[in-house]
């Protein structure tokens, strides 16, 4: 098969790359650099000792020279009401003793009843997908009507082209309805459903049912709107914004709308002279390449080729603004939140009614953002100014225990406000934020001001900077270099004020295979043979102040990952450090997205990419083809969860 000049890779090879590994073989980082000064910042063990004892627990020095935290947790202090699960390496769900599982709705899935049910040979047309269930859901909520009706809205993030096309010889599209089919199971989907004998169903036709395809209008607000970066050639004032994709995790505001995070965004965009295509820095740095991963929009929508239109790009990468409750509403793309692979957003009301918004950049080596609004949020009021006016911080970690967060300002950045909405990477670079270890979802204590963030893991760690050449030492949040594990770490923002801009800071967790390594490598000590898991991704608090955290790791269960089995979810104690296994998922999927209805006895739980690599057919079994899927849970004796 022919090899792509630039990275030396067939095209099936880029195929099968994660979105971040593909994105470092397109854009090649800066070359290695001197680390010696990594190595002055990486953690003492007294610094570390003290980032980490917030448990009253025993930090030791593990054999890298990184401390791992000890916790003393006696069965009798457990508030998990369940018994963990093993894990698993089946193609199914498992649920602890007690519970039991169904499918509230799956990719193809109708929702309204002119649309046909999911035909498994052709896996349907581009007609049927923008009236179905979109693919790869991902972050989600549940909203309940003045009567009580349900409505979720979901993110269906993307595609994976060998399943979406898997009718096709060669699992690729042939044909314009390909692409467009796989364009319409981007976006978002919202639909009403209802709980009938025991089981959740998709209301068909329900008022609330709709698609938002990467083709809906949505109004461009904030410093952005009307930039000369943000003016296409189909919209040249630069007001209108075609579509959102590629939304990884959510948000919810307490005014009762649904925030989508475009993360790949990037991905989408193509060129027929990708060789020749030369990129500015901001499009290196966002990684605006001018080769798609081959959806092949560009070919049927001139908008998505970088070429033609340099600025199509511009418009993407941000949080979008849905109320579910209007159908007709026209969604808001939040430009004063800031543009990057957003992962979700956590929104909090602090003590004096601003609003502080966490969100992270999930790419190997970017940051951790808060949002302030200028306004003040009263119930009822008039909540338009306050994802308008504001001002985005990005979070710098001391090895210390102890952090701030930085402003960024055309006084700090040098860069119009504009600007540093469109390019908030390089303001961020610039007033020098600590480099992440791909900072996942954040979510906030609903009980207390603590903050919790997923670091998934980051191959680069002190081996290669970030794509704008920001250094990525060992060190503070951010311990093991090559972090293969990931880690969650959480912060108190000073004074328990949102709006503060001094924190400490410490590791909830450092996951590991204690199986296999010791040291840094075997994970902190709330990790053991029984809940070991790899790559923390989705976390959300329940009302019960327990921290649910999903994962999108490495499911090979073999090596560094043996025992651990498909992706999981497991709950967390922030006032112990225990975690216990509750789900496990089927073959080659995430785990990711969680909801609960309004009477807190289910909880709905995304299951993305089943049988990404060819080996699943859950959930609907046989020689089916698989479906990313929603789970409902629920306890047999039907009580409350979570
Ligand atoms: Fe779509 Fe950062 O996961
Ligand atoms: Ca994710
Ligand atoms: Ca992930
Ligand atoms: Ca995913």
């Amino acid at each position: 098969m022919k090899k792509d000049s630039k990275t030396g890779l067939t095209q099936d090879e880029l195929d099968n790359l994660s979105f971040d590994d593909y994105d470092e073989a397109i854009n090649p980082k800066p070359a290695d650099t001197d680390f010696d000064a990594v190595v002055e910042m990486s953690l003492s063990r007294r610094s570390f000792m003290q980032g980490v004892l917030a448990f009253g627990g025993v930090a030791t020095l593990g054999a890298t020279g990184t401390a791992l935290t000890s916790f003393s947790v006696e069965a009798a202090d457990s508030r998990f009401g369940f018994t963990a699960v093993a894990s698993s390496t089946a193609d199914t769900i498992v649920v602890p003793e007690g519970y039991n599982w169904h499918i509230a709705s799956r990719w193809g899935d109708p929702l309204f009843s002119d649309i046909p049910e999911f035909d498994h040979a052709t896996r349907g047309t581009a007609a049927s997908q923008a009236g179905a269930f979109g693919d790869n859901n991902d972050g989600m909520s549940l909203f309940s009507d003045k009567d009580g009706r349900q409505i979720l809205v979901v993110n269906n993030e993307y595609t994976n082209r060998g399943v979406m096309w898997g009718n096709n010889p060669d699992g690729k599209y042939a044909s314009d309805d390909d692409i467009n089919k796989g364009k319409n199971a981007h976006g978002l989907t919202q639909v009403e459903l209802k709980l009938t004998d025991d089981k959740w169903q998709i209301v068909k036709d329900s008022s609330y049912n709709r698609r938002f395809t990467p083709d809906e209008p949505m109004d461009i607000t904030g410093p952005a709107r009307g930039h000369d970066l943000m003016k296409t050639n189909a919209d040249p004032e630069g007001v209108t914004a075609l579509g959102t994709f590629n939304n990884c995790g959510n948000g919810r505001t307490p005014w009762g709308t649904y925030l989508a995070c475009e993360e790949n965004f990037n991905g989408y965009f193509g060129t027929t002279d990708a060789e020749g295509y030369v990129q500015d820095a901001a499009k290196k740095r966002y990684g605006v390449s001018g080769k798609d991963r081959g959806y092949g929009w560009w070919k049927v929508d001139d908008r998505f080729d970088v070429a033609k239109d340099p600025n199509e790009c511009n418009r993407h990468g941000y949080i979008t603004e849905v109320d579910p409750y209007d159908p007709t509403s026209k969604p808001k793309k939040r430009t004063a939140l800031g543009r990057c692979k957003h992962e979700n957003a956590e929104v909090v009301v602090n003590s004096d009614g601003r609003i502080a918004i966490y969100m992270g950049d999930d790419e190997r080596g970017e940051f951790l953002y808060r949002y302030l609004s200028d306004g003040f949020y009263a119930e009822g009021s008039n909540t338009d100014d306050l994802m308008e006016n504001g001002t985005i911080y990005v979070a710098k970690f001391s090895p210390d225990g102890t952090g701030k967060w930085l402003a960024l300002t055309p006084e700090t950045t040098g860069m119009d406000k504009a600007t540093i909405c469109i390019h908030t990477r390089m303001a961020a670079s610039i007033v020098g934020a600590t480099t992440m270890d791909r900072p996942e979802w954040v979510t906030a204590n609903p009980l207390k001001a603590e903050v919790y963030c997923a670091l998934t893991n980051n191959k680069n760690r002190g081996i290669k900077p970030n794509a704008g050449g920001d250094e990525t030492p060992v060190g503070g949040p951010n311990p093991r270099e090559a972090n293969k594990y990931g880690q969650i770490v959480r912060w108190w923002p000073s004074n328990a004020d949102h709006t503060a801009n001094t924190f400490t800071w410490d590791l909830f967790v450092m996951a590991g295979n204690p199986t296999v390594h010791e040291g840094a490598n075997a994970g902190s000590s709330n990790v053991n043979e029984g809940n070991m898991f790899n790559s923390p991704d989705g976390l959300a608090f329940d009302n019960k102040g327990l921290l649910w955290i999903q994962t999108d790791g490495n499911y090979s269960n073999e090596k560094d990952f043996a025992g651990q089995g498909n992706n999981q979810m497991l709950i967390g104690d922030p006032a112990t450090g225990e975690i216990r296994r509750f789900l496990v998922g089927p073959k080659q999927a995430e785990i990711t997205g969680i909801a609960w209805a309004a009477d807190r006895r289910t909880v709905f739980v995304g299951v993305q990419h089943p049988g990404e690599r060819g080996d699943s057919n859950w959930p609907d079994g046989g020689d089916k083809t698989p479906r990313s899927s929603i789970v409902a849970v629920r306890r047999d004796d039907g009580g409350p969860i979570g």
